[in-house]
């Protein structure tokens, strides 16, 4: 155990330290989340995939020194999965006890005096979402069979939302938005996302620059109607480079970065509604554009 849970409190200094190191740019979110959860504060992180929310949030846990337990929303977590379950083969032989609860994140969390991030938390069904509310606004909760279960006071809740997913977000009630601070996580500017990448896939480049470019044209192109986020241009970096040498190339040529960019780019976009090319095309005139743009890479 650190010395930051011993002391039960969040040092948000200690938080901001660590963001620094590990997270480019974002440092105004990095010290307002901190502040928020030294605070005793729960935070609502809201921007779309692949905008640095787990990165962020995993430094800034590192940075306080508790564990940080992530949970991906979806439809199968319901309040059991999240609370957790007593044993059934045990349950047979033993019964109901105490010592054959298999403890979920939720009270993992709890007891452990951890972070616990709920990502894509609008696709959480709404029993599970009242369980978290309770637990926000009561600190504790009581299972089944098993007893009370008290949060220790490092724990706080993360949750994170995708402004464009339009699964369940009506369901994330005002409850949540009254006992959570909102930290909104858009795209990164255009120097940010090079050094995301250059650091993601050992270093800057004519291939990083024009891959941050392409990801950047996805996202106001016409015939998308969701663009990629910088993890389609590390994709695209990472795959072109190993496609070089599968390929016995000395370095990555036209072809090759165009496969790679297909590969990476083309199930992370979305195209919109009524676009009668097929998504290849679309991406391929884009790795076309974004190396005209730079004077080809
Ligand atoms: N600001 C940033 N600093 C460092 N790495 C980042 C940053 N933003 C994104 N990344 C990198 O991009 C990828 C996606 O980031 P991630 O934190 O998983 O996004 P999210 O949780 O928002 O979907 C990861 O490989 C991560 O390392
Ligand atoms: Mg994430």
């Amino acid at each position: 155990m650190s010395a930051d849970v011993a002391a039960q409190r969040l040092d948000g200094a200690g938080m901001v330290g660590v963001a620094r190191e590990r997270v480019v740019a974002r440092l105004r979110e990095a010290e307002v989340v901190a502040a928020a959860l030294a605070a005793g504060r729960n935070v609502l992180l809201e921007g779309p995939p692949g905008t640095g929310k787990t990165t962020l949030l995993r430094a800034l846990a590192d940075g306080a020194g508790v564990p940080l337990v992530l949970v991906e929303g979806n439809a199968e977590l319901t309040p059991t999965r999240l609370v957790g379950h007593h044993d059934a083969s045990r349950v047979l032989t033993e019964d109901y006890r105490a010592e054959n609860f298999v403890p979920g994140p939720l009270t993992r969390a709890m007891t452990d005096g951890a972070v616990l991030y709920v990502e894509e938390f609008n696709r959480v069904p709404e029993e599970t979402m009242n369980v978290l509310l309770g637990v926000l606004s009561e600190r504790e909760m009581h299972v089944p069979r098993y007893g009370r279960v008290t949060a220790r006071p490092t724990f706080r809740m993360v949750a994170a939302m995708n402004p464009f997913d339009a699964v369940g977000t009506a369901r994330v009630t005002p409850a949540l938005y009254d006992r959570s601070c909102r930290v909104a996580m858009g795209y990164q500017d255009e120097d940010a996302e090079l050094a995301v990448v250059a650091a993601a896939t050992g270093g800057p480049g004519p291939l990083v620059a024009r891959a941050v470019r392409a990801v950047r044209i996805t996202r106001e192109h016409p015939d998308l109607r969701i663009g990629a986020s910088v993890r389609g241009a590390i994709d695209t970096v990472l795959i072109a480079t190993e496609l070089a040498a599968v390929r016995g190339h000395e370095g990555v040529g036209e072809a090759t970065g165009l496969d790679a960019a297909l590969a990476a780019l083309t199930g992370k976009v979305t195209l919109a509604d009524g676009t009668a090319r097929s998504v290849e095309d679309v991406v391929a005139d884009i790795w076309r554009r974004a190396g005209e743009e730079l004077g080809k890479a």
